[in-house]
């Protein structure tokens, strides 16, 4: 059965930060999308596509853009009942809020009721693929891998290992169970379906160097998984990685002495970085992942996206939750574009865009299936109202281009925006 989804259709020719903007993201406007068998078969003009596949089921979306469905590169869904907690800083944060409800996640109800809601929240927010850190509970993981089959969604998953007496005694393994409960999960989860998994020491203070050894051996082991850690996030986390550590070169040497820096690594955060890491991420074609309303929120800094786009870095973008303060990466894009402004550089609305699809399948390594609306990737799809709200409504009707009707949306939409969220095709939520 065919499917055809109209509206305003963008499509990407190239990265917005190599080559104009508005040469790399265009916008057809009166476009279709035939998605067959969950992908994209063709796109064109609407009314030919409509003559073309008269037996299509019609999606009709007006002037709504139609974007890849976002990617969050990084997130933690068992903080989502603690999103928005006051008053802290990372590791009293961690302490205060997150480490007491992580320990729930033992409990395989309660996983399991957090994992829908948190995947319930993505869609209704446009988002259809997420990297998720999970707990140390193998359940956890488990919890969301099925919430996320169950609504076809593709995710990156991985359980948080800490085996180090930084962190609350209930929420410890050991190197060796680390080891044997992610290998038991990547045996079960890895490449079923939509799912991959990544490999997830949750950051250095953390582990013990124990672990991230035996973790750096099973990434050898499982080389096509991915691996998601924290770097470089806060001032005073480095200064502790430097305790914990003394015989590091920096904050990036605790990870690559054990074979945790190459291809496929999500290094979360990566702000405060020294020019030996920026040179060994780049060699290693590691992936940064900026989390704009988290390093406003807990106060870690300003990430310099200009300079690490001019060194052709991957770099994509995330939420963070609940270290962030929202699951819309139509949000996370307006933070990016503050926290670019505080940075000295004004993103261009195509770049926020690319950044919040192509650019996090890229650094997950899923560019030749997500992220982009292009013959034969996987429609997963978002419809972005560009007049949700009066407020928006009002200042989009003055636009005298597509890229200023899009940019109030982007800095003031919300899950209001979102008309419609298509996974492999199929509409749901919203
Ligand atoms: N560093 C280590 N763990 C975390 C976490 O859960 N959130 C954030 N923002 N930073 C971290
Ligand atoms: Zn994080």
């Amino acid at each position: 059965m065919d499917t055809l989804i109209a509206g305003q259709i963008v499509t990407y020719q190239g990265d917005p930060f190599d080559i104009p903007a508005e040469e790399a993201v265009q916008v057809q406007s009166d476009g279709a999308i035939l998605v067959r068998d969950g992908k994209v078969a063709a796109i064109g003009e609407r009314d030919q596509m409509r003559s073309r596949h008269p037996d299509a089921t019609f999606h009709d979306h007006g002037r709504a853009l139609v974007v890849p469905g976002f990617v969050d590169a990084h997130a933690h869904y068992p903080q989502t009942a603690i999103i928005a907690s006051w008053g802290k800083r990372l590791i009293d944060w961690l302490n205060t809020y997150t480490f007491p409800e992580e320990a729930k996640f033992g409990d395989p109800a309660y996983a399991e009721a957090i994992a829908n809601t948190y995947l319930d929240l993505l869609l209704a927010s446009g988002t259809t693929t997420v990297t998720s850190f999970c707990t140390i509970h193998p359940v956890s993981v488990d919890a969301l891998f099925e919430a996320a089959e169950r609504r076809g969604m593709r995710i990156v998953a991985g359980k948080t290992c800490m085996d180090r007496d930084t962190t609350p005694e209930n929420l410890r393994d050991t190197a060796q169970s680390a080891y044997d409960d992610s290998k038991a999960l990547i045996n079960r989860w890895h490449g079923k379906g939509r799912a991959t998994y990544a490999i997830t020491p949750r950051f250095s203070p953390t582990s013990t160097p124990e672990q991230l050894d035996a973790l750096g051996r099973l990434w050898a082991e499982n080389p096509t998984c991915l691996m998601q850690t924290h770097l470089s996030e806060q001032t005073d986390e480095i200064e502790w990685v430097k305790s914990l550590y003394p015989t590091a070169r920096d904050y990036l040497d605790t990870y690559e002495q054990f074979g945790l820096v190459r291809e496929g690594a999500l290094f979360g955060h990566a702000i405060h970085l020294e020019p030996r890491e920026i040179s060994r991420l780049r060699e290693s074609d590691c992936s940064l992942i900026h989390c704009p309303t988290s390093n406003t929120f807990i106060g870690s800094g300003l990430f310099d996206m200009a300079a690490r786009k001019s060194e052709a870095l991957r770099v994509g973008l995330a939420t963070d939750t609940g270290g962030g303060s929202s699951f819309s990466m139509l949000r996370t894009m307006a933070a990016a574009y503050e926290v670019g402004q505080l940075s000295g550089a004004a993103l261009h609305p195509a770049q926020l865009l690319w950044l919040a699809t192509r650019g996090s399948a890229h650094a997950m390594h899923m560019d030749d299936k997500i992220g982009t609306i292009e013959v034969g990737m996987e429609a997963d799809l978002t419809v972005i109202n560009l007049a949700s709200t009066p407020a928006i409504a009002q200042r989009a009707n003055r636009a005298e281009s597509v890229w200023e009707e899009v940019f109030p949306t982007i800095m003031m939409g919300d899950d209001r925006a979102i008309d419609a969220t298509y996974v492999m095709g199929a509409r749901v939520g919203a």
